[in-house]
């Protein structure tokens, strides 16, 4: 039979070495709160019971954390009297009764489904307490695992440690699976008689083992565990989920010339041979079709490119463009809320909003939808196989029909037919000879302030 789980995720800290305005459990990885993370990763091993224990900023990590299709549920510490205090706020949860408890924290927002489901299954062999560790380098500021006969001892937090204790390069992760059916009683017994004079959870190791009980520790790798407690661990865990992101897109089949310098989103999706060049930032929302290359130093969000699209160098793709197949917006064009048809092109210079372009069409350099009368947005409809010329003003609402063609400089605010042809501009006028007349005039006029400036 199946092993019922309740997670419990702890994100109720001060969070004061962020300095900042706002929860640490809020701030964005890779475009998504850092707690969404921690609950994908739940998901991802299986795990739809969530407590989640709150403090500061309650209602905005609640509703971060509330996404996909776990259920979870909020308690509130008032007090922060440390980590066993904060699960005990989910007593409630506790009381419902499951098989196996597993504690999170917030803020490790690297955690995978694989260390999780691995203590689950620790604890489902016997074991009463299972601690997730891991060896670093850098072990000031974690509790130590004594271990013993491949029993886990203790876990001495950094503050309470004796000399040779803080040799111990193996830590706690802080993340551990206890078994449901004790929790309670293991947790009421936790005091707070150490150098911080909080309830450490810690200290569950030793009481457990008091009673006849076994826990065992698993190891997992560093980078999981990263925890994010300043602004500079936040930037090293975006630096961490983007190599590992970068990793899997291109073992999936996606083409990066320097990964290094592609900065992805949670939800980027990159189909088998896309070719990303160097210098591209994709926000949220964004899906790339097959074949289709983003160059260099491209920004594009909430879009859709279709399979064997050309994007860039220098393009702005803001939320609602969708590009169709084989089709292209160049160099230092910007395109919003608009569908771009199969092959058209939109090569250079250009602002392509509220609009739906044609396949097939042509849009000059420099040509502008104007969309905005400073109160209201309008759409430009641009048939299929149409021709802007360059340097058009097209006043929306407006529409283009199929094949028409629209001479450049042209301001265009009346409908133009299929099939014809449009100018809105001055008409030319050639004044034949009349060069060498004007020239001869403004030599004078050079030579005239001349003389006048010598004889100041
Ligand atoms: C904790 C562990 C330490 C481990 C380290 C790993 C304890 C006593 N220590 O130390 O062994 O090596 O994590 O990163 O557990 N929290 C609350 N309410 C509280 C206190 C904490 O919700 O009253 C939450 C925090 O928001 C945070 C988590 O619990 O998400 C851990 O608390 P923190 O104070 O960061 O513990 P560490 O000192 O890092
Ligand atoms: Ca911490």
């Amino acid at each position: 039979m199946e092993r019922t789980c309740l997670a419990i995720i702890l994100a109720a800290g001060e969070s004061t070495r962020m300095k900042s305005a706002m929860s640490k459990v809020l701030h964005p990885i890779a475009g998504r709160p850092m707690i969404a993370h921690v609950v994908d990763a739940l998901a991802s091993a299986s795990i739809s019971d969530v407590a989640l224990v709150v403090g500061r900023d309650a209602e905005a990590v609640t509703a971060a954390a509330a996404h996909g299709a776990a259920t979870v549920t909020s308690f509130l510490q008032k007090d922060r009297l440390g980590t066993a205090h904060a699960v005990l706020a989910a007593r409630q949860a506790i009381e419902n009764g499951y098989d196996d408890l597993l504690v999170v924290f917030g803020d490790t927002p690297l955690i995978t489904a694989a260390p999780l489901v691995a203590a689950r299954e620790r604890l489902a062999e016997g074991n009463d307490v299972v601690v997730i560790g891991f060896q670093t380098a850098e072990p000031s500021g974690y509790g130590r695992l004594i271990i013993e006969d491949g029993e886990l001892l203790a876990i001495r937090e950094h503050k309470d440690a004796s000399e040779e204790e803080r040799r111990i390069t193996y830590c706690n992760g802080g993340l551990m699976a206890i078994d449901g059916r004790k929790a309670l009683d293991l947790l009421g017994r936790i005091g707070n008689g150490n150098a911080k004079g909080e309830y450490y959870l810690t200290d569950l190791v030793e009481i457990v083992r008091s009673l006849g009980g076994r826990a065992i520790a698993v190891e997992a790798p560093e980078e999981e565990l990263t925890g994010c407690n300043t602004r500079a661990e936040l930037a090293s865990i975006e630096r961490l989920w983007q190599q590992r992101r970068r990793h899997e897109l291109m073992l999936a089949g996606v083409s990066m010339i320097a990964p290094e310098t592609v900065f992805l989103s949670w939800d980027t999706e990159l189909a088998q041979d896309v070719l990303v060049e160097p210098n591209v930032v994709f926000g949220p929302g964004v899906c790339v079709e097959s074949g289709a290359v983003i160059h260099a130093f491209s920004y594009v969000e909430g879009a859709h490119i279709g399979a064997g699209a050309l994007v860039g160098p220098f393009a702005r793709l803001r939320p609602g463009a969708d590009l169709g197949p084989k089709s292209k917006v160049g160099n230092f064009c910007e395109v919003k809320k608009s569908e771009i048809g199969a092959g058209a092109k939109v090569n250079h210079l250009t602002y392509i909003g509220d609009a739906f372009v044609g396949a097939g069409s042509n849009i000059g350099a420099g040509t502008i939808t104007c969309n905005y009368d400073g109160v209201n947005k309008h759409v430009t409809r641009i048939g299929e196989n149409a021709f802007i010329g360059s340097n058009t003003a097209l006043v929306a609402p407006v529409t283009i029909g199929d094949r028409a063609l629209v001479g450049g400089g042209s301001v265009i605010t009346e409908d133009v037919p299929a099939d014809a042809v449009a100018f809105g501009r001055a008409r030319q006028e050639v004044k034949p000879g009349r060069a060498p007349v004007l020239r001869e005039r403004y030599e004078a006029e050079k030579a005239a302030r001349k003389k006048a400036k010598a004889a100041e």
